[in-house]
């Protein structure tokens, strides 16, 4: 199986051993505690899966404007973005060497893990805007990543973690929230070696499925890997739920049995579109997956990004020998009215515009909201009807 990014073996965070992880919850009652941001809640997480491997926790000051400016750490690490514990006041810890981090999103905020305090650091404001534009690409505070990035406060708590528990994903999501630990396990036990991973924060629509199933024939893969992002979502994007369950009708309507993997991981989307793909396949390559897919505006939003920039960041600023994953790179694909079927557009330069069907995110909105049913060429009809079922619900409640 593939290796993981920057070390030999996987070195998830969470603890494992049931009674060290006793242990250190009992340690973690007596310890200074802090309420962190979800932002930090979901690195924790994400650290602990094992997605983040090789970091060991928390950057520092240094570290993080070193990986927002060149996609490396101090010590050479290739890494796309700052894996921060940022707070407003770091007071409340004093000198406290082991700190308590308390989950700011399940209610009584219990711990989800245990810091070693390295540094407490300030970050200034123009160290701020600086990491904003190199990670976003924009300081716009309407751009919903930029927001939350600078919502959280300037102190910087850096230093290793021990993870104790998945926050909510693991009880709210117990058939799809899944680790990187946990997937190498599932593909290695199904003889999976080579893993098309396909990244979402969307009910898969036609295009979505074509595009996975391009994929794994280009690359003649073993299977499929769906893996969704549960954490927390613009207003208006669709609640995981709701995703997960058109997601698994389609797997089983559409693909043949033992080709799909549908698994989620637990972390907030950031919607930095070009940094956000490599993070996707830095942590794509740590859950065994040797190629992602990397479409039309990848975790992009509004229209801050080009539709293929989160592609050409990997041929311009991506160093070579950084990652062992590939990325499949594809085009706009959408349902051709001439072929009857989804295509990538590339593929049929003949066609014009009108040839094609789209429709817009506002538009998809709006429709099911007037309980018009979508179009079968754009959505299997037992996606939308669930999608349907979730819109009228809403209709109801405002
Ligand atoms: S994302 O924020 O997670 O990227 P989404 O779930 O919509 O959003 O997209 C998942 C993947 O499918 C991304 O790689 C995206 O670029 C790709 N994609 C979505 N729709 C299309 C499309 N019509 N054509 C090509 N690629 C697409």
């Amino acid at each position: 199986m593939i290796r993981p990014h920057g070390s030999d073996e996987l070195n998830p965070l969470y603890i494992q051993d049931s009674n060290r992880r006793k242990a250190l919850l009992e340690e973690a009652a007596g310890l200074p505690s802090l309420t962190v941001s979800s932002a930090a809640a979901a690195n924790a997480v994400m650290l602990g899966s094992g997605y983040f491997n090789p970091l060991t926790g928390f950057m520092d000051r240094s570290d993080a404007l070193a990986t927002a400016d060149s996609m490396h750490t101090k010590a050479g690490l290739f890494f796309p973005i700052p894996i921060l514990n940022v707070v407003p006041d770091g007071s409340v810890i004093g000198k406290a060497k082991r700190i308590a981090l308390r989950d700011p999103n399940v209610p009584g905020n219990p711990i989800l893990a245990i810091q070693t305090v390295m540094d407490v650091e300030e970050f200034s404001s123009d160290e701020m805007e600086r990491m904003t534009g190199k990670i976003f690409r924009t300081q716009d505070p309407n751009h919903p990543g930029v927001a939350a990035f600078n919502s959280s406060g300037k102190t910087c708590i850096s230093g290793p973690i021990e993870v104790l528990n998945f926050s909510y994903f693991e009880s709210d999501f117990p058939e799809t929230f899944r680790t990187a630990y946990q997937i190498r396990a599932e593909m290695s036990a199904l003889g999976w070696e080579k893993v098309v991973a396909f990244q979402t924060r969307n009910p898969m629509h036609r295009a979505h499925e074509e595009l996975c199933r391009m994929a794994y024939e280009a690359v003649k893969a073993d299977g499929i890997l769906i893996h969704m992002l549960l954490g927390k979502l613009k207003a208006g994007d669709i609640p995981a739920d709701v995703r997960d369950a058109c997601i698994r009708k389609m797997v089983e309507l559409y693909f043949p049995p033992k080709t799909v993997l549908i698994t989620g991981y637990g972390f907030d989307m950031l919607y930095a579109g070009p940094r956000e793909a490599v993070l996707h396949a830095v942590f794509r390559q740590n859950s065994g997956c040797t190629h992602l897919i990397v479409g039309r505006d990848h975790a992009g939003v509004g229209s801050y990004y080009g539709p293929f920039d989160a592609q050409a960041i990997f041929h311009d600023e991506v160093p070579k020998e950084a990652l062992e994953i590939e990325i499949f790179e594809a085009d706009h694909t959408a349902w051709s009215k001439r072929l009857n079927k989804v295509v990538m557009m590339r593929d049929h330069p003949d066609h014009k515009k009108e040839d094609y069907v789209f429709l817009s995110g506002t538009k998809v909105r709006e429709m099911l909201s007037q309980g018009q049913p979508l179009p079968v060429e754009f959505s299997r009809p037992e996606v939308a009807e669930i999608l349907m079922h979730y819109y009228q619900s809403q209709a109801v409640l405002t």
